[in-house]
């Protein structure tokens, strides 16, 4: 059988050509598949005298071996390469320090505003939002609180600033969470159920008073809303933020301009060993404003105070934060120490609801 000198130099320059696997099984085929040049000179064999297919089939075994040999080599060779050039590229500095973790908490006051908003949320509470650069009228005036009103003096007004020539009266940085009453009554008229969290200013600093701080308004108008819902909702929600089976409440008879009747809210507690529990003891604690929202708030919100009625309140958030993870300094809140914030911080991602228990 002629040519298999040919068939040899042919096969071995194209496995030695081959560049990588897929184009050596091409080879391979090519030679040795069922299709392929070798394997059809096979099986010509039989077609042969006896004594010349001897010889033939002798020199093509060899041939198929030879090439089947190299093919072999050369799968072997191009593996190592392409595990070389993978341990080239994958290369890995293991002596690296790790990644940091994450240094970022969840400051209280957020931490706390999320319980509140679970709370309120479970009885059915939306929340409502108002701008904290407020119009007079929705900070005072629509409140029933005239510009010649002393309750004007008390709220320690930042006022901004107006051009020169422009005679309106100047907004201000709100001085509560109440303007978003009137926002979200004329926005929704009534029934309504919202609480409103958010950042409030006044000219004040102390151990107990920054310039700004929070609070969070509540808001129920409905048919027949009275003190009696109004006392049920806080003590709810002071026993499930507070997290303990009981609380009290005293209403202690009080005046604001946008309720009627209005009542301040203490909370009984005491202080024994400088721990401070909720729920018991000999002393009382302020928390909230509240009261009836007045007819005037209600008409000036264009709800009928003659079909509608029911109640508001106000409460600080800094301070029942204060109040539930045991903070000292009011002033600690807004200084951004990282080890402050590390000490009463909560973790990002434990997201308060009642089912899972909320501050744990
Ligand atoms: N806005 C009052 C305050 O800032 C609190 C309050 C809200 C009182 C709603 C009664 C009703 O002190």
């Amino acid at each position: 059988m002629d040519g298999l000198d040919t068939l040899k130099a042919k096969y071995l320059t194209a496995v030695a050509g081959a560049s990588d696997e897929s184009a050596l099984e091409e080879v391979r085929l090519a030679a040795l598949g069922k299709k392929g040049e070798i394997s059809a000179l096979m099986a010509s064999l039989g077609k042969m005298e006896p004594e010349v297919r001897k010889a033939a089939g002798a020199n093509l075994n060899l041939l198929k071996d030879e090439i089947d040999a190299a093919l072999r080599a050369k799968k072997a060779g191009l593996a190592d390469a392409a595990l070389d050039e993978r341990l080239r590229s994958e290369w890995l500095d293991v002596t690296l320090p790790g990644r940091p973790r994450p240094q970022g908490s969840i400051h209280p006051v957020s931490q706390v505003m999320e319980e509140l908003t679970a709370i309120f949320g479970d009885m059915g509470f939306a929340v409502a939002e108002g701008p904290q650069i407020e119009s007079d009228w929705y900070n005072f005036d629509a409140l029933n609180i005239p510009p010649e009103h002393p309750a004007r003096q008390e709220h320690d007004t930042f006022f901004m600033a107006r051009a020169a020539d422009d005679a309106r009266p100047p907004h201000v940085l709100r001085t509560h969470t109440s303007p978003v009453q009137i926002r979200a009554m004329t926005a929704q008229g009534a029934p309504i159920r919202v609480i409103a969290p958010g950042r409030v200013y006044r000219m004040d600093m102390d151990q107990t008073h920054a310039p700004m701080f929070h609070q969070v308004e509540g808001l129920a108008i409905d048919r027949d809303i009275s003190m009696a819902n109004l006392k049920w909702t806080l003590e709810e929600f002071c026993r499930a933020f507070f997290e303990v089976p009981s609380v009290e409440l005293r209403f202690r008879a009080s005046h604001f301009p946008f309720t009627e009747p209005s009542a301040e809210v203490d909370i009984r507690c005491s202080w024994e060993g400088g721990q401070l529990k909720i729920g018991q003891g000999d002393s009382w604690l302020e928390i909230l404003g509240s009261g009836m929202v007045h007819p005037k708030v209600l008409a000036a919100a264009g709800v009928d105070p003659a079909k509608w009625q029911g109640f508001a309140f106000g409460m600080g958030i800094d301070r029942i934060a204060m109040l539930k993870y045991g903070i000292p300094d009011l002033r600690a809140f807004f200084e951004s120490d990282l080890r402050w914030l590390r000490h009463y911080g909560f973790a990002a991602l434990d997201m308060p609801d009642l089912p899972g228990g909320l501050s744990s």
